[in-house]
């Protein structure tokens, strides 16, 4: 594509933003490179894909698609209301978890009020605080970890927001259940804090933090989760906050009516009901974690342990001489010429990273056969 510049007549905030790079769609990489045969493990989707049920769910609502979708989206708030035993006015739906991002910062950032964001969390919440001219206060995440204190002292009388994605994309870390209960025991009241869980059908049950319970008690909190990633469906975009009716009531007020569409509304209700499938995807992707690690060792690569379904991969092999390191866009492009998609992390300043999506047994495979032959 030819170079462009921004138009003159956009906001001044608007030419300063980074935007956001996506992973590659795989017709893409197939046209550009002339392959055949193309795996994306480089946005975190479920490798087995919508239930079902989903399925049969969109194929009886096809007939339907002339009709504006339900903008309350009456049945499917009340089965998260059903499924977490909170009435339906603390759920707000919206078009992936990423729109709820937008909208959060829509209905509570003025120009200069301020988020507490880590400086390895995810993309979204800086560039829709740049794009809101609200004042991003970074956080350190020492070692890729949360840490805390840095969240909680970065904040002051002009912070509206803390954002904690748990895990996080890309680190795959995320705070513990101890350091979540310190921080909320200090966070003023009048802040929000974002729980982005995104991931959250990932989690080790005993070691996740019940941010739903500070919800119940009527804190200033709003959970994000998205149908994006266990549940496969994130081609429909839907998402959904869980949060306090104050808080939901401001955030429908900003939201486009009809933000979330029909087949996203009927298939997002039949993947919830479908607990074995849900099953089938965590299992199959703590068994890929573990085939990931052992390969990891096996090659002498640094590995940040994932709460997630990607691994955040350092691609220079322990011993390398650090003064000719390889670049993770270098190996992303490398492994792109060769039909396997993944993501680079210089966007993020994790220059010698790269992040990968753990997806079907046989394209992990692949995956771990061209990567040794790039980092040679
Ligand atoms: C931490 C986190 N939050 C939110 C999202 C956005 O998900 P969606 O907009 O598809 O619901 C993602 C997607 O990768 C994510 O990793």
């Amino acid at each position: 594509m030819p170079y462009t510049e921004i138009s003159p007549l956009a906001r001044p905030i608007i030419s300063q933003i980074v935007p956001y790079e996506p992973g590659k769609p795989i017709s893409e990489v197939q046209r550009e490179y002339r392959l055949d045969n193309v795996i994306k493990l480089a946005s975190n989707e479920n490798p087995l894909g919508p239930s079902p049920k989903a399925l049969e769910a969109i194929k009886n609502a096809l007939p339907d698609l002339k009709f504006y979708p339900d903008g309350a989206g009456y049945y499917l708030r009340r089965k998260i209301s059903e499924r977490f035993n909170i009435p339906d006015n603390m759920i707000v739906l919206g078009n992936g978890s990423s729109e709820l991002i937008e909208l959060i910062c829509e209905a509570f950032i003025s120009p200069g009020d301020g988020a507490v964001i880590g400086i390895y969390e995810y993309f979204k919440y800086r560039i829709t605080m740049q794009i809101m001219n609200g004042l991003i206060q970074w956080a350190a995440m020492p070692g890729l970890n949360y840490d805390p204190q840095a969240l909680y002292f970065k904040g002051d009388d002009r912070t509206k927001l803390i954002f904690i994605a748990n895990p996080n994309n890309p680190t795959g870390t995320m705070l513990t259940i101890d350091e979540t209960d310190w921080l909320m025991e200090r966070i003023p009241l009048n802040v929000i804090t974002v729980f982005d869980e995104a991931y959250w059908e990932y989690r080790n049950i005993d070691l996740y933090p019940n941010t739903l319970q500070y919800v119940k008690d009527g804190r200033n909190v709003v959970i994000l989760r998205t149908f994006s990633k266990i549940y496969g469906l994130a081609g429909l975009r839907i998402g959904y906050a869980i949060t306090t009716p104050e808080i939901a009531k401001a955030l429908n007020t900003v939201r486009e009516v009809f933000n979330v569409n029909s087949l996203g509304q009927v298939a997002a209700i039949a993947a919830l009901e479908d607990a074995d499938y849900i099953a089938k995807g965590r299992q199959m992707n703590a068994d890929g974690k573990r085939f990931f690690y052992k390969e990891l060792n096996r090659l002498g690569l640094e590995y940040v342990p994932s709460k997630a379904n990607f691994v955040l991969i350092k691609v220079n092999p322990r011993g390398r001489s650090a003064a000719n390191p390889l670049l993770g866009r270098e190996v992303f492009q490398q492994l792109l010429k060769r039909g396997v998609v993944v993501r680079p992390m210089d966007g993020y300043g994790l220059k010698e990273y790269i992040r990968v999506s753990i997806a079907l047994p046989d394209e992990n495979e692949i995956f771990f056969d061209e990567l040794e032959l790039v980092i040679g």
